[in-house]
């Protein structure tokens, strides 16, 4: 059975949305583990509601980067993974993990990339700037990760209108319901890219 680790730092409702395909025979894999990016977060409540093992690995709790580096690694090559997906994920990715796991790790962006994206555009900022840019268009993409922030090859993108009464809020729960359709399904076509 094909592997999936999901790395998350906050509600995991896009984990959640990978669960569920799971759990529906949509994804054909096991999700093998949640790197969760702090304690406390919501992600890890779904993780140990689904029994899935969870890794909490707050970068500022080890002493060097080096250090949580190798831990990281460690724990990825336990749970060897065919694909890394970070949903929702708001640490760095180190430059090892991403050479060791070259083309296997994506990521979900609430933006359509290459606009709004890159350092500070995460959570509502980039909800905020679209708006404040009289955007008309706004979605999610998702795409390889490579060293640079949100830069890697586009795999697939949805739109959504922008609405003249939108907020930051409104904006980010209509392309919220397009994220948790849009990635399971480039899982599923990644993971299982025959029967797509
Ligand atoms: C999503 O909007 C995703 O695109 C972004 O962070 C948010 C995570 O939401 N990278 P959730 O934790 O999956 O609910």
């Amino acid at each position: 059975m094909n592997k999936i680790v999901v790395f998350a730092s906050g509600s995991g409702s896009n984990f959640q949305a990978i669960i569920d395909a799971v759990n529906s025979g949509k994804i054909k894999a096991e999700i093998s583990g949640l790197i969760a990016g702090k304690a406390g977060i919501k992600a890890i409540e779904r993780a140990n509601y689904a029994g899935i093992p969870v890794a909490i690995l707050q970068p500022s709790e080890f002493s060097s980067v080096s250090d949580f580096t190798d831990t990281l690694l460690d724990q990825l090559r336990a749970w060897d993974p065919k694909l890394i997906v970070l949903a929702g994920y708001l640490q760095k990715i180190p430059a090892e993990i991403i050479h060791e796991y070259e083309g296997s790790i994506i990521n979900i962006h609430p933006a359509l990339l290459p606009a709004y994206g890159g350092k500070g555009f995460y959570g509502m900022a980039v909800h905020k700037a679209v708006l404040e840019a009289g955007e008309t268009k706004s979605g999610c993409t998702i795409h390889l990760v490579t060293e640079n922030y949100d830069e890697g090859p586009f795999l697939d993108r949805a739109e959504v209108d922008v609405l003249p009464d939108d907020t930051p809020e409104t904006l980010a729960a209509r392309i919220l319901e397009q994220e948790h359709r849009l990635l399971p399904e480039v899982i599923a076509k990644i993971i299982n890219p025959k029967n797509n």
